[in-house]
């Protein structure tokens, strides 16, 4: 999940400047810039933009202002998506949404929860139909 963060980091870091991937010092080479693009901000709020490095890493994203609930109130409403190569080869795809729902990333390689037992789910439902018994 860090390097996911770290990419997606590293990804907003080329999308918005572009040209060539910072290295840092005593490390690899910097690593080619094949394709950005982008639009905006405009002015009601939107944008997009999208890159792909030599390395295999392609990222993408757009966004835009939506009405909130309240009078006057607006939400950045944001999906996008990336790509890259785990060390072991594995392709890593993420997609994702954010909004005032919140940071939702979807894809295999994120971890899933197990599955809560029967047992657990019945007692959850009873606590949830017996709240009265919560004041002891
Ligand atoms: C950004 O949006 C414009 C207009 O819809 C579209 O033509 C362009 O391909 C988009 N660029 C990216 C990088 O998604």
């Amino acid at each position: 999940m860090q390097r996911s963060l770290f990419l997606f980091g590293l990804a907003c870091l080329v999308g918005s400047h572009g040209g060539w991937a910072a290295a840092a010092p005593g490390t690899s080479p910097p690593i080619p810039i094949l394709r950005s693009s982008g639009e905006g901000p405009k002015p009601d709020g939107s944008y997009n933009w999208s890159f792909e490095t030599a390395n295999g890493i392609k990222s993408e994203e757009e966004g835009r202002l939506k009405p909130g609930s309240e009078p006057g109130e607006t939400i950045a409403s944001v999906r996008g998506s990336y790509s890259y190569q785990a060390d072991d080869g594995t392709p890593v795809e993420i997609s994702y949404t954010a909004d005032e729902n919140g940071f939702r990333p979807q894809g295999a390689a994120i971890p899933q929860p197990p599955e809560i037992p029967p047992a657990i789910l019945r007692a959850l439902e009873w606590i949830a139909h017996h709240p009265e018994e919560d004041n002891l």
